[in-house]
């Protein structure tokens, strides 16, 4: 008596519900139409009636027919419709059809939306993760600039020191760099006879204990130099050979001034890609009683 099981309740799916309430609506539509066909029967009797044995409207004719004919007719166009309604339209494009009409477009819309997904995976998907692929993989800084004067081979200089003297040049890196950060390797910072006036010098070596003059900011690495420097809007990479190598592929800005001219020389400007760098500008400048040398100062912006 403890151990009664409950009795499994019949199962009646969605599917099979369905069919019944459509069955159960068939038969009144059609339960409506015989009763519809009985009552235009009788109908039709009783004016044939009215009219032949009553003599209602006895002589109210149309086209020398009687009345009552022009009604019949008339009814009879009405139970045609009602007929057609329950045997076409509402068989052929009711609930069920309607239902049928709603799966066939929501289907077509599943097969657009894998279409497109596929087309995503094959041509979007693929320039999208090379794009986040390019920006991870980018040094770039905004505004990092290199300035660099550079012989016809690249030279750069011989011993530590410029292999020439140009006025015009040495004006154009003052006013260029004057009120922000240059950064520099430890051998340029030693050329100097002593800091550059009105700017922030950042000076980079793998000494541990480099000491420096006050107000240098002395860093061991490319990297760190740079971000010291992050809040200025145009920080300054101004050399030797061997930071201007590094900082290449971080610099968003080069401003050369290439001297036509060979020259004897131990550092060297690294070459310029000019398939990652668009020249923007180019002066000339001539030979004079202050510049031994024709050059040119020319702007590389990053492509
Ligand atoms: N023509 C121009 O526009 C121009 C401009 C600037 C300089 N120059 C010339 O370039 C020459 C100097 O260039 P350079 O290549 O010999 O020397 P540099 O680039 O000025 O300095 C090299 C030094 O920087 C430090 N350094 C380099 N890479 C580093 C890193 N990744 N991490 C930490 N420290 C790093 C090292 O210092 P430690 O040895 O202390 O570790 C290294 O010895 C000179 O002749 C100068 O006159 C020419």
């Amino acid at each position: 008596m403890f151990g009664l099981k409950k009795k499994d309740k019949p199962q009646i799916d969605k599917e099979q519900l369905e069919l019944i309430k459509n069955a159960q609506r068939r038969i009144k539509q059609k339960k409506r139409l015989y009763i519809h066909f009985v009552i235009f029967l009788i109908g039709a009797v009783f004016l044939i009636i009215a009219n032949t044995v009553l003599g209602i409207g006895k002589n109210t004719m149309f086209f020398g027919i009687n009345w009552f004919v022009y009604a019949i007719l008339a009814w009879l166009f009405l139970f045609l419709y009602h007929f057609v309604n329950v045997f076409i339209t509402s068989k052929f494009m009711g609930k069920a059809w309607e239902e049928q009409q709603l799966a066939k477009l929501v289907n077509q819309q599943k097969i657009r939306i894998e279409k497109l997904k596929q087309q995503i995976e094959k041509e979007d998907l693929p320039i999208a993760k090379s794009e986040v692929f390019k920006q991870q993989n980018s040094k770039v800084v905004n505004n990092l600039t290199i300035i660099v004067a550079a012989g016809e081979n690249n030279e750069i200089g011989k011993d530590n020191g410029l292999i020439w003297h140009l006025s015009d040049d040495l004006k154009r890196f003052k006013a260029l760099t004057s009120g922000h950060h240059i950064i520099m390797g430890r051998k340029t910072f030693e050329s100097f006879p002593k800091p550059l006036p009105n700017r922030t010098h950042i000076v980079i070596s793998r000494q541990a204990n480099y000491k420096a003059p006050e107000g240098v900011i002395v860093v061991n690495s490319l990297e760190d130099a740079i971000l010291k420097a992050k809040k200025d809007t145009q920080p300054f990479i101004i050399g030797g050979g061997e930071i201007y190598k590094q900082a290449l592929p971080f610099a968003s800005k080069i401003e050369l001034t290439r001297v036509h001219s060979n020259f004897d020389a131990d550092t060297f400007f690294p070459e310029i890609d000019k398939t990652l760098w668009k020249e923007t500008a180019n002066i000339f400048h001539t030979k004079d009683a202050n510049h031994e040398f024709e050059f040119s100062f020319l702007t590389f912006e990053r492509k």
